[in-house]
C-alpha cells in the first residue's frame, strides 16, 4: 500500500490523469470488477432458476457474440477519451466529427453502476454476514470436532433460518451495507494506483487460489456428474424462449460489467502499450471460466446435499450453508467460501463505485475523495431502500404496474431495470456508435486488431450486435409481441 501522507498530492495529480501501474494491474483490475456477485451469486441462481443447459448455452453465446466485441468498444473508447466514460465517450464523438450527444450510452452506463452499486452492497452485507456466522462456527469447531460439518448440533431448519433472520432484522442489514460500502469507499478515495489496483492485484490471486481450491473439493466430495449433466444438458424447447434469452443476456451484461460505463472507465487509464484486444480476451474468458465453475463448485454439494437446484438467490445463502453441515470441515470450508466472495465483491463494488465517481470528478471538477463520498453516500441511501425491502417495505412491488416484473421486491426490480434494460441498452447505444458513427481509422488505430479478426469485430459490433440487442430487448420487455 502507498503512503498515507502523500495521498492528497497523488490524489491530485491521478484525477488529471491517473494510470495503472503496469498492463497486468488494468487486466486484474478488469477481472476484478467482473468476477464478482454476478458469477458466484447471481450465475448459478440464474441458471439454475431458466432450466440449466438452454440458458448456459445462450449466455455463452451473448459472451462471445455480444460481450467481448462491446468489451473492446467500451475499452477503445475510454484509452482513446483518456477521461471519465462520459467524457471519452464525447472525446470519440468530436474527434469523428460528430455529435456528442453520443455520450448517452456512458450516460446511461453510469446510472446503471449506481444503482447496480446501492444492491450489490446489500447483497455483499450478507455475504460479510455469513463470514461472521462461519468464522464464529469455526472457533466453536477448533474446541470440538474440526473435521465434522458446520453448524454441529444444529438441525437443518436452524441453518436455513439463518438468512430469513437476518431479512428481519434491518438495523443488521443496514449496519452491514454500511460496512462495506465504507470499505469500498476507502480503496476508492486512496486512488487508481494505490487503492483500485492495490485490492485487485492482492485480492483476485487469493481469490483464484480459494476457488480452485473449493471447486476441486467439491468436485471430489459432491455430486460432479450431476452437476455437469445439469448446467450442459442441452434442453432445446428452452433455448428460444425470450425470457431465458433476455436472463441470458442481462447476466452476460452484468458478469462482465458492460454498459455500466465501467470499462470505459478502467480502460482511460490504460497506458497505449495495452493491446485492448488481447486484453478482452483474457477479461471475457477469465469471466466466463469463473462463471462454468462457480455452476461446478456450487450444484455438486448443492445436489448431493439434495437440495432444489432451482432455489434462486436463495441457493448461496440458504442451500450451500446447509451442505456445508454435511461436509468434512464444513465449518473451515464454508468460512473460505464466504470470504473469497467477499474479496471477489469488493473488486466489483470498488469499479462499480469509480464509474460515477470519475464522472462527478470530470463533469463537476470535485476531487476524487469528495466525489466518492458523494456517490457512495447516495448508493447507501438508495439501497436502504432494497435492504427496507425485505422487513419493513416486504409488501413494495416498485413494478407492480409492469406485467412481467410485477412480483418483484425493491431490491430485485432495480436489479432488472438495470442489468435486463439499462445496461443492454448502454450496450446497443455502443454498438451503433462504434459500429456506424464513429471515424473508422481513429477506431482501428485503438482496437489493435487487424486482417479477418478486424473485419469480423467490425461484422459482430455493426450488424450482430445491434440486432440481437435490439430483438431481445424488445421481446424481453413486451413478451406479449410474440404471444
Ligand atoms: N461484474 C460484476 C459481477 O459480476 O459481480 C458486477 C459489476 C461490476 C457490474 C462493475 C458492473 C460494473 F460496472
Amino acid at each position: 500500500m502507498a503512503v498515507a501522507g502523500g495521498s492528497t498530492v497523488s490524489d491530485q495529480t491521478e484525477a488529471a490523469q491517473p494510470h495503472w501501474s503496469s498492463r497486468f494491474a488494468f487486466v486484474m483490475a478488469a477481472i476484478g470488477s467482473a468476477v464478482g456477485l454476478g458469477n458466484l451469486w447471481r450465475f448459478p441462481a440464474e441458471a439454475g432458476a431458466n432450466g440449466g443447459g438452454a440458458f448456459v448455452v445462450f449466455y455463452i453465446f451473448c459472451v462471445v457474440l455480444i460481450g467481448l466485441p462491446l468489451l473492446l468498444s467500451e475499452t477503445l473508447i475510454g484509452r482513446h477519451g483518456g477521461s471519465s466514460a462520459v467524457e471519452s465517450a464525447k472525446t470519440v464523438a468530436r474527434d469523428s466529427g460528430v455529435s456528442t450527444g453520443w455520450s448517452a450510452l456512458a450516460g446511461v452506463g453510469v446510472l446503471g453502476a449506481f444503482f447496480i452499486l446501492s444492491f450489490y452492497s446489500v447483497v455483499a452485507g450478507w455475504v460479510l454476514y455469513y463470514v461472521g456466522v462461519f468464522a464464529g462456527d469455526l472457533v466453536g469447531a477448533l474446541g470440538g470436532n474440526l473435521a465434522g460439518g458446520a453448524f454441529a448440533g444444529q438441525d437443518q431448519a436452524a441453518i436455513e433460518a439463518l438468512l430469513p433472520a437476518l431479512f428481519a432484522d434491518p438495523v443488521m442489514l443496514v449496519s452491514l451495507h454500511a460496512l462495506f460500502m465504507a470499505v469500498t469507499l476507502f480503496f476508492v478515495a486512496r486512488g487508481v494506483s494505490s487503492g483500485i489496483e492495490v485490492v485487485a492485484v492482492w485480492l483476485m490471486p487469493t481469490f483464484f487460489a480459494l476457488f480452485l481450491g473449493i471447486t476441486v473439493y467439491g468436485a471430489f466430495t459432491g455430486a460432479f456428474a450431476e452437476a455437469v449433466d445439469f448446467l450442459f444438458a442441452f434442453n432445446p424447447e428452452r433455448l428460444l424462449h425470450p425470457d431465458v434469452m433476455l436472463s441470458a443476456l442481462g447476466q452476460a451484461f452484468f458478469s462482465l460489467s458492460l454498459g455500466s460505463a465501467l470499462m470505459i472507465t478502467y480502460g482511460a487509464y490504460a497506458g497505449r502499450d495495452t493491446n485492448l484486444a488481447q486484453s478482452s480476451l483474457i477479461i471475457g474468458g477469465a469471466d466466463t471460466a469463473v462463471a462454468i465453475l462457480a455452476g461446478l463448485c456450487i450444484f455438486p454439494i448443492v445436489f448431493a446435499a439434495g437440495l432444489d437446484a432451482a432455489a434462486g438467490p436463495a441457493l448461496m445463502f440458504v442451500s450451500l450453508p446447509v451442505a456445508f453441515q454435511a461436509m468434512p470441515f464444513g465449518s473451515l470450508i464454508g468460512l473460505l467460501f464466504f470470504l473469497m466472495v467477499g474479496f471477489a465483491a469488493l473488486t466489483s463494488s470498488v469499479a462499480l463505485l469509480e464509474a460515477p465517481s470519475s464522472w462527478l470528478m470530470h463533469r463537476f471538477r470535485v476531487s476524487r475523495g469528495r466525489a466518492a463520498i458523494l456517490v457512495a453516500g447516495a448508493a447507501f441511501v438508495a439501497g436502504i431502500f432494497s435492504a427496507l425491502g425485505y422487513n419493513l417495505l416486504a409488501d413494495v412491488r416498485p413494478l407492480a404496474w409492469w406485467p412481467s416484473f410485477a412480483r418483484l421486491d425493491i431490491l430485485d426490480s432495480i436489479d432488472t431495470v438495470t442489468g435486463k434494460i439499462l445496461l443492454p441498452l448502454s450496450g446497443l447505444l455502443t454498438a451503433i456508435f462504434i459500429g456506424w458513427i464513429a471515424d473508422r481509422r481513429l477506431i482501428d488505430a485503438e482496437n489493435g486488431l487487424s486482417g479477418g479478426t478486424q473485419l469480423l469485430w467490425r461484422f459482430l459490433v455493426a450488424w450482430l450486435c445491434p440486432i440481437v440487442l435490439t430483438a431481445i430487448l424488445v421481446l424481453g420487455i413486451f413478451p406479449g409481441l410474440i404471444g
